[in-house]
């Protein structure tokens, strides 16, 4: 083999280092990436715990992987809103400070970060007014803890710790997603509960002012293997460049996006009820703040040339996987 020729291997067959490798998102890509790379490691909590600096420099220092993705965070948005002002608990600690030490350990050892973030650092309502989002990767983030919830302010936190860490010369790209879901997981997920409730008869009234766009999660591993195989491209370009949304390529409102799902599902066009967010709020005062719009994805699908399914095509995909695996709702 020509040195040329392995240079062109190994940039096809780059070692992976997976966090968070067991959750809903990771599991799925340690899934599907098993199939392609041979040299592939996936941790969790159990075995890597990213709070833990000194453990996280020293495993990354011995196995050397040309990638580090990182799934771990805390996600339960609801419990997370008690630590509110606290970075000393489980979200601060995980979503803000085990970012930075992630970046730290992958600038020091010149590993590809590619770092899994969401729509929620985007300002939430309330209190922004009506008209704000949706949302570009170039869109202004929120700028202080009381214009979204505590668990997207911590992953706002991780997005700046992992970009200060880099700075210009180091390696990295910010991956958003929003409401992620596939076909089948132990735990349920933003497509799979609306399902579940409706089929218990348990369907809450869906937001009608709310525009979303999901990220269905076979759909963000494909993007994954495109940010791999650009890494040179992503980091060449100026550090507030590369952040991705990979997410639905249009946007329906929760209310719409109920509907199209359970009709994909059922063949028939079900009932439910909408509200509106100001409605919402005045019946649940304690609720965390949530962006009213979804994100866009023009400039993601430009730098990875590819072309993200539409709402309808996320469903319906999600329904063929659910037959082919007997499930249904
Ligand atoms: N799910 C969503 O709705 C959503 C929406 C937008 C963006 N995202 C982002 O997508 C990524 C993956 O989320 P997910 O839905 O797959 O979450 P998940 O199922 O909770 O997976 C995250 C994994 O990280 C682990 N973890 C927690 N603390 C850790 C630590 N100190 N060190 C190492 N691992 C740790 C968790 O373990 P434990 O279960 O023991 O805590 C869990 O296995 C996250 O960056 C999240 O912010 C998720």
């Amino acid at each position: 083999m020509s040195f040329e020729e392995f240079k062109e291997r190994l940039h096809y067959f780059p070692v992976i280092f997976i966090t968070g490798g067991d959750g809903l998102v990771g599991s799925r890509c340690r899934q599907l990436f098993s199939q392609r790379y041979a040299e592939f490691t996936s941790t969790d909590i159990g075995d890597f715990d990213i709070t833990n600096s000194e453990a996280v420099n020293h495993r990354l220092k011995r196995v050397r992987p040309d990638v580090l993705i990182n799934f771990s965070a805390k996600i339960n948005v609801l419990a997370i809103e008690k630590e509110r002002g606290n970075y000393g608990l489980d979200a601060g600690q995980v979503n803000a400070i085990g970012a930075k030490n992630l970046a730290e350990a992958c600038r020091e050892n010149n590993i590809f970060l590619v770092h899994i973030s969401t729509d929620y650092v985007f300002p939430g309502y309330p209190p922004v007014p009506l008209n704000q989002g949706p949302f570009a990767e170039n869109s202004s983030v929120a700028h202080s803890s009381e214009g979204t919830n505590w668990y997207g302010w911590t992953k706002r936190e991780g997005e700046r710790f992992v970009q200060e860490a880099m700075g210009s010369e180091g390696k990295f790209a910010i991956v958003r997603i929003a409401r992620p879901f596939r076909a089948d997981f132990e735990r349920t997920d933003f497509a799979r509960n609306i399902l579940k409730l409706y089929s218990e008869g348990k369907l809450y009234p869906m937001m009608i002012d709310m525009t979303i766009a999901p990220t269905f999660i076979d759909e963000l591993v494909k993007a994954l293997k495109k940010v791999i195989e650009k890494e040179d491209v992503i980091c060449a370009l100026p550090p507030n460049r590369r952040i991705l949304h990979v997410v639905s390529r249009d946007q329906m409102s929760l209310l719409d996006h109920s509907r199209c799902l359970i009709k994909t599902f059922t063949g028939q066009e079900p009932k439910i009820e909408g509200i509106y967010m100001s409605d919402f709020y005045r019946k649940n005062p304690g609720m965390y703040q949530m962006p009213r719009r979804g994100l866009l994805c023009d400039r993601t699908q430009e730098l990875l040339e590819m072309r993200f399914m539409s709402c309808q095509e996320q469903i319906e995909e999600l329904c063929r996987q659910r037959k082919a695996l007997g499930l249904t709702l």
